[in-house]
């Protein structure tokens, strides 16, 4: 067995691959609601939204040094192995804790998950869910509500999001990530040792306001199409933002 494996096979082991997963996953979130805020800062003086500006660099990003959409893919694999590692220690890990439990044993003869553990995983399931109706949905265009245009990314929430049904339903699921967001960045502080009670309630400040304002952030979105508030797309050549005619 090798030193990873060896790391692996242990509940502490488990325990940093969640967390260094969940930095991952954290900073993806992170990175992607501040992308998504490009929404609101307008258009370049050919009219290009800079959302679509900002879409089309991450397909770019690296080249010429790189081919084009090799540091996307390069990041999509790194998020793809870190979501895989991140679900597969979790629930080993409530599985491992479940069985250590003695009041399961002593009430009844059944493994039992603590609620917060259980809100975990359904939450958890659920934003799995959501992430690969998502990305039909706005990266490959698969499910198409309204209209859908690759790379014009500011059309395309545009359309989708003047269906309340859907907007609403970004809405909620937003919620659900923040419950979900809220208690995985209390476990982290806890796996990295920062809890102590001297700090408890600031550490619990911090998770919840990181919540907040990413969650905040995530909802002005549909939200602000919703309600009208996001001036019209304006139609562009496709060739102004590529270069490619
Ligand atoms: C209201 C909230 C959200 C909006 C408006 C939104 C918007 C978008 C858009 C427009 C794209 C396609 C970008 C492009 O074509 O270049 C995208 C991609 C994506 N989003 Fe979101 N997103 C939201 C929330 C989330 C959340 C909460 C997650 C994860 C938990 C997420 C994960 C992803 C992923 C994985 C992709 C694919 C990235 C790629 O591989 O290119 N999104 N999102």
């Amino acid at each position: 067995m090798n030193r990873l494996q060896a790391l692996y096979a242990t509940t502490i082991g488990k325990k940093f691959i969640a967390a260094i997963t969940g930095i991952i996953l954290f900073g993806f979130i992170l990175g992607h609601v501040a992308g998504n805020l490009k929404v609101f800062t307008g258009a370049t003086a050919d009219g290009i939204p800079h959302i679509d500006e900002y879409a089309h660099f991450l397909k770019i990003a690296g080249a010429p040094l790189v081919p084009e959409q090799f540091v996307l893919w390069s990041a999509r694999s790194v998020l793809l192995i870190s979501l895989i590692l991140h679900m597969t220690v979790v629930i080993q890990l409530a599985l491992i804790s479940a069985e250590a439990r003695p009041i399961s044993y002593v009430k009844s003869k059944k493994r039992a998950a603590s609620l917060p553990a259980l809100w975990m995983m359904f939450s958890g399931l659920l934003i799995l869910g959501f992430v690969i109706f998502h990305i039909l949905h706005f990266t490959t265009g698969t499910i198409v509500i309204g209209e859908f245009n690759h790379g014009f990314v500011y059309n395309n929430l545009e359309s989708s999001f003047s269906n309340p049904l859907v907007g609403i339903g970004y809405i909620l699921v937003m919620l659900v990530l923040g419950f979900h967001l809220n208690h995985g960045i209390w476990s982290l502080f806890q796996t990295l040792g920062l809890d102590n009670p001297d700090r408890n309630k600031f550490l619990r400040l911090t998770a919840t306001g990181l919540t907040i304002a990413i969650i905040a952030g995530f909802i002005s979105i549909p939200l602000a199409f919703m309600t009208g508030a996001m001036p019209d797309p304006v139609s562009y050549p496709h060739e102004l933002l590529t270069g490619h005619r």
